[in-house]
């Protein structure tokens, strides 16, 4: 996310190698070549920052390592989903993290299969969690709210309406569900699967963690948008322009860009206010929602 922030950084460190850990070998078949090439190449890795960052402030009493798992499976959704965005039947992206698509770099078939085998591998890796501080329950309703948040409510229909939704003109109320649907659900599925790690959270808290959730992911896709169209090919590592040459239904092509930054600056101040109001200690989690807006990539 360009500025530098210690924590950040340390924090990347300790994602990637949960990542590269929980990955299959690389040389067994071209499609694990191909989840290679896909996954560790550079992402920002935002999910599992968020993650790790919200395990952090509720102090939740579970192992590292749990920690480190849920939040690769997170970031592997991410991956698989990014794939098949940009296959041609999809958004036709030929760049991808400063890279040519895992399409362009291998072909069509193993871009499709790199995705289908990343999302089994995400559940793989939550199921085979082994802490005795986290229940069989506990667990298997993490499962639950990632499957959910990716299915055929979640980030799928999203990808369908946006889809569905090129050349059209949405208005603002359906292009906040199209971006709840196939950006907000995973990481509103990212912070619900930390609560659930946490020992007596009120439901009251969980509530307000899910609005927070919610304003942090629209505030992150509008950014995402504006970038489409004011980003620099080198730092967001995707063509620009890519969202006007298929019509799709943004924020930028909806509201414009100074519209779209200052609704993506309150959700962000919104999200920042939820924080403030639980009784932990949330710096670093409201810091990273200013970070998220002001993003140049
Ligand atoms: C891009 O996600 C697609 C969206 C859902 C906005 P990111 O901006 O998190 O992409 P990476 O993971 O850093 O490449
Ligand atoms: C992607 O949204 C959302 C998912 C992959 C679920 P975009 O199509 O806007 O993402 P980019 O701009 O290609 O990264
Ligand atoms: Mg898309
Ligand atoms: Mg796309
Ligand atoms: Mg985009």
């Amino acid at each position: 996310m360009n500025k530098k922030v210690d924590y950040l950084e340390k924090n990347l460190s300790r994602i990637n190698k949960a990542l590269i850990d929980s990955l299959p070998k690389k040389n067994f078949s071209e499609i694990t070549e191909a989840i290679h090439y896909s996954v560790m190449n550079g992402g920002k890795r935002m999910r599992p920052q968020l993650m790790l960052l919200m395990a952090e402030s509720l102090k939740v009493e579970v192992k590292n390592k749990t920690i480190d798992l849920m939040a690769a499976a997170g970031e592997l959704i991410h991956c698989y989903s990014l794939i098949h965005d940009d296959l041609p039947a999809m958004d036709d992206d030929d760049f991808r993290r400063g890279k040519p698509s895992c399409h362009k770099k291998f072909s069509e078939a193993v871009a499709i299969l790199a995705g289908d085998a990343i999302q089994p591998l995400s559940l793989e890796i939550l199921t085979s969690i082994k802490d005795e501080n986290l229940s069989a329950s506990s667990k298997c309703e993490i499962i639950n709210i990632f499957a959910r948040a990716c299915g055929p409510k979640g980030m799928v229909e999203g990808q369908n309406l946006d889809i569905q939704a090129e050349g059209k003109k949405l208005s603002e109320k359906d292009l906040d569900k199209l971006h709840y649907l196939k950006t907000g659900k995973l990481i509103e599925a990212c912070v619900l699967s930390v609560c659930n790690l946490k020992k007596g959270i009120k439901p009251d808290e969980v509530k307000k963690l899910i609005i927070f959730a919610k304003k942090f992911g629209l505030a992150f896709q509008i950014r995402d948008d504006i970038l489409d169209v004011i980003g620099k090919e080198k730092e967001i590592g995707k063509p620009v322009g890519s969202d006007q040459i298929k019509n799709k239904s943004t924020y930028a092509s909806t509201l414009g860009i100074e519209k779209s930054q200052n609704k993506a600056d309150n959700l962000s101040k919104e999200a920042v206010k939820i924080l403030s109001s639980l009784p932990y200690d949330t710096e670093k989690l409201e810091n990273l929602c200013h970070l998220i807006v002001q993003r140049q990539s």
